[in-house]
């Protein structure tokens, strides 16, 4: 037997109360039912009656209910045995219990088996609706976690692209920087204009070749362009000198390296790049300056860029020479090598063709672009 016992009335002021609850009275007491609906009225409530549980399940079966308010004595199954189904089919409708007084411990047992609170018999209008606020509240409240856990896969997701992006711009930043920095090098050490753009396009090729990890090809671009910023800080009656150095002055010159490292050492997205700007006068040999590392106690970074630092020399228009061919260039630098420069380089060097060379020459990208 199942009725339509109230009806939210004015949809406005059930608005404003919150959407109206639908609740499902399971009584086999006609008058009870009855009762029920009157306290829970509309706007904010619209209750339908069934007399047994068995009626209650098909119902719940049917449509969802936000409140479900069950006598415990009923013929049939009861209303004990109706929670575990209910429960299951509806587990964020709130589920209260009516008992008699006699009935408190079973009323017990109904929460234990997932009621929310039980009502004892004669029901009193203000205890009903507390009780309904409360389970209701609780219901939203589990619901929202449930919610929340269904969409945090998606908001970490979200998360993680919005990092990812903060991360893509302050990289780009560092670019630009990285880039004013090396133009600015350019500009005071005229003989080199291109030089750094050139430099840091064919260390990428060597460093592809000899199977560079990804993550340092963009510490080798770094160094490549920041190489010798310590050129900054040396006099330009040093620096811009038409003719040869004296000892003096070329001692001076080679300060260029421990100026250049003292600047980038501590800042600590250029760690990497430092390696380039310390080791990039060594020499394979051990003669090269400051250190006279020789061999792999050079990093692999300096090793490669001391030979692409060659090429460009080589292959450029400079005050004392023209520029040469990449021929001759490839001439040069296998002739040194085991000497100036490292042979497992030299020899990566060498499988590049002289086209490549001449295309990255003209082409190679700047960082920022
Ligand atoms: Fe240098």
């Amino acid at each position: 037997m199942s009725s339509q016992l109230t009806q939210c009335a004015d949809e406005s002021q059930a608005e404003r109360l919150g959407r109206c609850k639908r609740v499902l009275v399971v009584d086999d007491e006609p008058s009870a039912r009855k009762l029920l609906a009157l306290m829970l009225h509309s706007p904010s409530f619209e209750c339908e009656g069934v007399g047994t549980s068995e009626e209650a399940l098909v119902a719940i079966r049917r449509e969802s209910f936000d409140v479900i308010v069950s006598d415990l004595r009923m013929p049939g199954m009861g209303g004990i045995g109706l929670i575990p189904e209910a429960r299951r089919l509806q587990p964020y409708a709130a589920f209260l219990v009516t008992t008699g007084i006699d009935d408190v411990k079973v009323g017990v047992q109904a929460m234990r088996l997932g009621a929310d609170d039980y009502l004892v018999k004669p029901l009193m209008e203000e205890a009903v609706l507390a009780s309904v606020e409360r389970a209701l509240h609780k219901h939203d409240l589990e619901r929202e976690i449930e919610n929340y856990r269904y969409h945090l896969e998606d908001m970490v997701a979200e998360r993680t692209a919005q990092l990812k992006a903060a991360i893509q711009s302050i990289e780009q930043s560092y670019r630009s920087t990285l880039e004013a920095l090396g133009a600015a090098v350019e500009l005071r050490d005229k003989e080199t204009a291109g030089h750094s753009r050139r430099v840091s396009g064919y260390s990428l090729e060597i460093a592809r070749r000899m199977a560079v990890p990804a993550e340092q090809l963009e510490n080798l671009i770094r160094g490549a362009y920041l190489h010798d910023i310590g050129k900054l800080g040396i006099p330009d009656n040093i620096l811009l000198k038409p003719g040869p150095l004296t000892a003096d002055e070329r001692k001076i010159m080679q300060q260029h390296v421990s100026i250049g490292f003292s600047l980038v050492k501590g800042i600590p997205f250029l760690e990497g790049a430092a390696e380039i700007v310390r080791t990039h006068h060594e020499r394979f040999d051990g003669y090269g300056y400051p250190a006279g590392l020789k061999g792999e106690e050079i990093p692999l970074s300096g090793r490669i860029f001391a030979v692409v630092d060659a090429l460009d020399a080589i292959t450029s228009d400079r005050p004392y020479h023209r520029a040469a061919s990449f021929e001759f260039a490839q001439d040069v630098i296998r002739c040194e090598a085991g000497a100036q420069f490292d042979p497992r380089v030299v020899a990566s060097f060498l499988n590049v063709s002289v086209g490549t060379w001449a295309h990255i020459a003209a082409d190679s990208p700047r960082m920022s672009s």
